[in-house]
């Protein structure tokens, strides 16, 4: 009866009635198809073998430290672990849909490959410590990876502002020409939002470093394990301080998926600009050929598919962060089966962040702003109005509301006559307030008003360059 093979899959008539191997001492009969199948997480959690490998071989190591296992049996462990690790590295690994889950997969083929020691590597632990402490340990990376990734999407975006720091652009509300600013400033928004990304994934990352290891099932375990060492062996700050907060919490997945829904909102704000700037009626930006694809039928087309990609990876992510939320709503302490259902959401968001984050760092690099339309169209829309007002304001001592109606009216001839605001004459101006004097022109040219612009985090080049090189500094 306990003879089942690892290597046998479900769909072998000769397991149907095998209790498993694990956990089958009180069971007479096996599961069937459909419960293996909705029970199974092989799947799936088999990414998180070297996490699994890596929590086992800390586990093990304490437990002869304590005197709980025998030093020959520990390092029996620890080495047998290192070669399944390796045949699963190198793709030789069988593994099987009977044995549910990388924990009980790994464990099998320990026992195959060294025989009695390995039945003695779960002693003071539970599979529900051991897939908290793997998860965490996954999810941990991926923090790390994101911060990674999000500082070299920094880096370029900071290569771009930098080139352009003084290439005038519209600056828009409702998508309607505002005020003009510059390339590099808008390029340093982005820098802000994913800074900000950038530290929610370092802060989850530091509240979610405490270790489940030694949580056992729920209650704690009478062996005298040191909880400690493994937390350090693991790289954990320390252990949980409530074994059953230890085996119940999600929250550093839940975090990750928050921060990760954050960024990809971010992303998916950028890309959208770059799918608008590309296009033909704004003409903005040429994306390179590296980061777009053409059309099958339309040879003339060159499409932002990389950045639709990206606009729509926050879909994904959104979505994994909505049903690991309503897994975890409502369920009881300690573990449930339920939790199982956080690692596949988990797994495809991370996925979805970093090819995004990826994809956006490469194009990012790579595109070009057309220096010409850009300042053209900064000019349009009577851009520089706000510049007019300002100066009546200063030149004239008007009272700033007064000033937003003059120059209403005069936005309102420039309308009429087809022309720009530089582009009326004196006279026209003086026909709406008679005091206006020649020097108003010199605030109408879409330089002088991006210049103007010196407050702090304004549109300025000088304060654009003086946030370029606070970053710089910050990322080097
Ligand atoms: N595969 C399980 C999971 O991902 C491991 C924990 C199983 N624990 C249990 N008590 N059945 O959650």
């Amino acid at each position: 009866m306990l003879s089942f093979s690892r290597k046998n899959g479900s769909n072998d008539m000769s397991d149907k009635n095998t209790a498993n191997a694990m956990w089958g001492g009180r069971f007479a009969a096996g599961p069937d198809a459909i419960m293996e199948a909705i029970n199974a997480s092989i799947g799936y959690d088999k990414r998180m073998a070297r996490q699994d490998i890596e929590g086992s071989r800390a586990h093990a190591a304490m437990l002869a430290a304590r005197g709980i296992i025998s030093d020959s049996d520990a390092t029996a462990i620890r080495e047998g672990l290192l070669t399944v690790l390796s045949e699963i590295e190198d793709g030789t690994f069988e593994y099987s849909t009977a044995l549910e889950d990388i924990h009980m997969n790994v464990e099998s083929r320990l026992k195959e490959l060294i025989g009695e020691p390995a039945g003695r590597l779960h002693t003071g632990r539970s599979r529900n410590d051991q897939v908290a402490t793997d998860f965490k340990l996954w999810v941990r990376d991926q923090m790390d990876a994101a911060v990674t990734g999000l500082e070299a999407l920094m880096s370029a975006l900071l290569g771009q502002a930098e080139a352009g720091a003084d290439t005038v652009m519209p600056g828009f509300t409702h998508l309607q020409v505002a005020q003009p600013v510059t390339w590099g400033h808008h390029m340093m928004a982005y820098v802000e939002m994913f800074a900000r990304d950038r530290s929610r994934f370092a802060d989850a990352r530091v509240r979610m470093n405490e270790s489940p290891l030694g949580a056992a099932a729920l209650a704690g375990t009478a062996y005298p394990i040191d909880r400690d060492m493994t937390a350090q062996a693991l790289g954990f700050d320390r252990p949980c301080a409530n074994s059953l907060d230890g085996v119940s919490d999600r929250d550093f997945a839940l975090e990750f998926l928050g921060a990760a829904s954050l960024c990809a909102t971010h992303l998916s704000r950028l890309a959208e600009e770059l799918v608008i700037w590309s296009s033909v009626q704004f003409g903005f930006v040429q994306i390179s050929d590296r980061f777009s694809t053409g059309s099958s039928i339309m040879p003339q087309k060159k499409n932002p598919d990389a950045a639709e990609l990206i606009r729509a990876k926050v879909g994904r992510i959104n979505g994994a962060l909505m049903a690991l939320l309503t897994i975890m709503k409502g369920l009881p302490l300690a573990y449930s089966k339920d939790m199982q259902e956080d690692k596949e959401q988990v797994f495809d968001a991370a996925d979805s962040l970093m090819l995004a984050l990826a994809a956006m760092t490469g194009m990012i690099a790579d595109v070009t702003p057309d220096k010409g339309a850009l300042r053209q169209a900064a000019a349009t829309g009577f851009s520089t109005a706000t510049d007019l007002a300002d100066w009546l304001v200063r030149s004239l001592n008007m009272p700033f509301r007064d000033a937003h109606h003059v120059t209403g009216a005069l936005v309102k001839m420039a309308e009429d006559a087809g022309c720009d605001l530089h582009e009326l004459s004196l006279a026209d101006m003086q026909s709406v307030e008679p005091q206006i004097s020649a020097g108003v022109f010199d605030v109408l040219g879409v330089d002088n008003s991006v210049g103007s612009r010196v407050s702090y985090g304004g549109t300025a080049p000088a304060q654009v360059r003086a946030q370029i090189a606070r970053w710089r500094k910050v990322l080097s």
